[in-house]
């Protein structure tokens, strides 16, 4: 059957073809990276930064009490009450709040005070207000931390610029914004990473979970290194505790231009028109807030070139930013041959009168954005897994890409099979439940921390 879409089209999806060759090479760079993260003398130049996170325990099944949690990082924000009891009988309520976008790009102090008007209402709601309850703060951004309740943002990522917060602690910032309230007690007593709270979460249920991955508007990854690798935390070699989660921040992989060989005109395309310019160059090749327009891009050149839509430039597909990465996983829901989903999003979108070939090269060209993103990925935990030399392991993953695309975990899985050493065993278990257990847990284990001292 010949193929029904164009030359130029099959042309444009070659760029973000990966085959076995590269995909081992993106491994190779990526080890000797997150190795500079990890060590003392080059982790001031390394763009892996492998951040110690102070969180050197597993759940255990016992912690106990009742906990806030904010989460803000992912594509909303939200406050939770966690009460962790036995097993079965954990309870969470929670709560998402309309996050105007103007709070992205506007003044740190309009943005925590902003998040402590969210928390009192929540606390007011649930009648907690004059309990002084620990806090979990899941901050998804690159935190230098120098304790598990003081984390120093070291660069804004996902399209936020707040400014005056680079630079500083976050969890201060937020424990002002809260006082300059007064109407609430809240001891922010842990800050962490969502994928270190995914990984906690999924450890709860799983004990052999070890890594956290985020597969969503970012994309990153954390894991279980043993305390002594863990140089840049200053009692790695005095520390009673065998672990520490690392948190890689891997989305940084590629700002020193290795990752050259793997990008495509449309990345760089991109790239120019975020808030950070050459900066997250893996995650801008994987995460949710980019697969979107990566598929707009290719699209609208197709149009110009007059292969795809009639060649017709008048459509709302023109706007930057018209591609949400949902149209991705509702094109490739539909089975072959069949446009349900497809319609749909071409309705949505204003575009009229198209034709089966159209849709078919549309298809096929989020198919090649995101089974790049699922091979990146699994070059990314194959490194982790590497560096950590074990031979099981789970894998603890959450986001909006990983949870909604309807192919995602299968790709994943494949592609690591076939990168992985023979004989390593891994489960990839969704674990959704990170910034509410997974922030509980993180708290409860710094509220016995310091009980203990
Ligand atoms: C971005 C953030 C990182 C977070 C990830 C997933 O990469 O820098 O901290 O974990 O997004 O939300």
């Amino acid at each position: 059957m010949p193929s029904l879409v164009s030359p130029e089209v099959e042309l444009a999806i070659k760029g973000f073809i990966l085959d076995q060759e590269k995909m081992a090479e993106v491994v190779e760079r990526m080890t000797k990276e997150l190795k500079m993260g990890l060590a003392k003398d080059t982790h001031p130049r390394a763009v892996i930064k492998c951040f110690v996170t102070y969180v050197q325990d597993l759940p255990t099944g016992k912690e106990r009490g009742r906990y806030l949690a904010l989460d803000l990082g992912g594509s909303n924000f939200r406050v939770l009450m966690v009460t962790l009891a036995s097993d079965s009988a954990g309870e969470t309520i929670s709560k998402s709040y309309d996050f105007p976008k103007s709070l992205m790009t506007g003044s740190g102090k309009a943005l925590f005070d902003f998040l402590a008007e969210c928390l009192a209402e929540f606390c007011k709601e649930n009648r907690v207000e004059d309990e002084t309850l620990p806090l979990g703060f899941t901050f998804s951004f690159p935190c230098q931390q120098k304790g598990i309740a003081k984390g120093v943002l070291v660069a804004w990522t996902k399209g936020f610029s707040c400014e005056g917060v680079v630079g500083k602690n976050v969890v201060t910032l937020l424990q002002e914004a809260i006082e300059r309230r007064g109407d609430v007690k809240i001891n922010t007593v842990a800050i962490l990473n969502d994928t270190v709270g995914t990984l906690m979460s999924c450890a709860y249920h799983h004990p052999n979970c070890r890594i956290g991955l985020i597969v969503g508007t970012g994309s990153n990854a954390c894991y279980v290194e043993k305390t002594v690798n863990a140089e840049c935390f200053e009692g790695y070699q005095t520390s009673p505790k065998p672990s520490m989660i690392i948190n890689c921040e891997w989305g940084a992989f590629g700002d020193n231009g290795v990752l050259e060989f793997v990008r495509t005109p449309y990345d760089k395309i991109i790239d120019k028109v975020t808030p950070n310019p050459g900066k997250q160059t893996f995650e801008k090749c994987i995460s949710g807030m980019y697969m979107g327009e990566l598929v707009r891009l290719v699209v609208i050149e197709m149009i110009s070139k007059d292969v795809m839509f009639h060649g017709d430039k008048s459509q709302r597909i023109q706007k930057a930013w018209s591609f949400p990465s949902s149209y991705i996983s509702d094109i490739e829901s539909d089975p072959p041959g069949e446009y349900r989903a497809c319609n749909k999003v071409l309705n949505d979108l204003g575009i009229i009168g198209s034709q089966e070939s159209d849709k078919e090269a549309l298809k096929l060209i989020c198919q090649a954005v995101s089974s790049r993103s699922a091979k990146l990925c699994a070059c990314g935990l194959v490194t982790i897994i590497n560096k950590m030399n074990i031979n099981e392991v789970a894998i603890g993953i959450d986001g909006s890409v990983y949870r909604f695309h309807p192919k995602y975990h299968e790709m994943l899985q494949f592609h690591m099979r076939k990168l992985l050493k023979p004989g390593v065993k891994f489960e990839l278990v969704a674990s959704e439940d990170g910034s509410g257990r997974g922030a509980a847990l993180v708290a409860a284990t710094a509220v016995q921390n310091t009980a203990k001292l």
